[in-house]
């Protein structure tokens, strides 16, 4: 007979691990034991689990009122928007509210495309944006991997990572805009630095071309700041930011500048279930207790915390930003990934089958990284 797991598409490879419960930053398996989540759900629980205040936010929102549409107002939504621009501390105007970070980036590159009424789209190599139309096009890789479509629906180009001669080429009076991850994901925590991103600011603004910084995973506090963009101190005209936002609740933003908000009108862009209520109660609550519990400040700690400790056994240095963190291993990443989940310790992979990705939720404590600094000794 077949299991019931079998009844979902087979297009995924799992962990050996099936999750019953959680809390804080433990998951627990289905044979009741105890396993260290160091990789957060691709990012996502940023508060951990059963938050008190995100699950009571959600079951207040759940009870009030579960859905309305954009064409009627809620309190909730436009709290949430004000509250992420507040968030963000940059000269944001506009928030749009989607459901997935693949949506925020094919709302930000249509907006682009539209505005300056230019057929191209630079990008950086080894980005990933996503699995739609648009999003696959500026993904790298994407037509070995199949996250594509087999054409796209732009002309695109990939500018390779962290060279500035490169950038002149690849950004032109042709192009739209250029989107990049501040620091890339799940190319293995790749953190392009802040002279690459002011040289692609730089370049934008002479040939007028728009600025798109992917914070679908760097961003919501993950690198120690609000934004990546804070803390290279380079300004985005469109911002796009998923995963943490919501904590598990599925919801993503496309946040604009003034200049390119007042481009848009009334049906420019739409969305059935974005900008829902209780994605919106998820959003305030997020926000809410990464400012009220100081998680900023303990990503930035912890990430150093790591960075100073987990570079023993087989890992032989370590990259990215805040608590998105790559750990070059000296043994294929997915031989060590599956050893550590023997002991109880849940991390992820890269493309770079090398590295070891940390994503933890943001209430991270050094005791955490200690069980995770002393399994990867005895992984030498
Ligand atoms: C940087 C980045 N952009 C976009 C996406 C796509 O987001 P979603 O899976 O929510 O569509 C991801 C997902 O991993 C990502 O890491």
């Amino acid at each position: 007979m077949k299991a019931a797991a079998d009844f979902l598409a087979p297009v995924f490879s799992r962990y050996p691990l099936e999750v019953v419960s959680a809390q804080g930053v433990w998951l627990t398996n289905s044979r009741g034991e105890r396993v260290l989540d160091l990789y957060g759900g691709h990012a996502v629980a940023a508060l951990g689990y059963a938050h008190p205040a995100w699950t009571a936010a959600l079951a207040r929102q759940a009870q009030a009122c579960q859905f309305q549409s954009n064409a009627v107002a809620m309190q909730v939504r436009s709290r949430a928007a004000e509250r992420l621009v507040r968030f963000s501390r940059l000269p944001l105007a506009s928030v749009f509210f989607v459901n997935s970070g693949a949506e925020a980036n094919e709302n930000a590159l249509k907006v682009a495309l539209r505005m300056t009424g230019r057929p191209h789209i630079a990008a950086i190599e080894g980005a990933f944006h996503g699995r739609t139309a648009a999003a696959g096009a500026v993904t790298w890789g994407a037509k070995a991997k199949g996250y594509g479509f087999p054409r796209t629906p732009f002309d695109v180009s990939f500018i390779p990572r962290g060279d500035l001669a490169a950038i002149a080429a690849q950004v032109t009076g042709q192009t739209a805009a250029v989107i990049v991850e501040p620091v890339q994901g799940l190319a293995g925590a790749v953190d392009l630095g802040a002279p690459f991103l002011t040289a692609l600011r730089k370049r934008c603004d002479e040939v007028g071309a728009l600025l798109i910084f992917d914070e679908v995973q760097c961003g919501v506090g993950r690198s120690g700041e609000p934004f990546a963009a804070n803390l290279y101190g380079v300004l985005p005209d469109m911002l796009t930011t998923a995963k943490a936002l919501g904590n598990g609740f599925p919801c993503a933003a496309l946040m604009m500048s003034p200049v390119v908000s007042a481009t848009l009108k009334s049906d420019s862009l739409g969305t059935t279930f974005g900008g829902g209520p209780l994605a919106c109660a998820a959003i305030e609550a997020v926000l809410d207790a990464i400012e009220a519990e100081r998680l900023l400040e303990r990503v930035q700690r912890l990430g150093e915390y790591v960075r100073k400790t987990c570079v023993v056994g087989p890992v032989s240095a370590s990259q990215g930003a805040g608590l998105l963190i790559g750990l070059r291993t000296t043994r294929p990443a997915k031989q060590l990934q599956a050893e550590l989940l023997e002991g109880g310790i849940l991390v992820g992979s890269a493309s770079d089958p090398n590295i070891l990705r940390l994503l933890p939720p943001f209430i991270l404590e050094e005791e955490h990284v200690d069980m995770l600094s002393g399994a990867l000794r005895d992984l030498a």
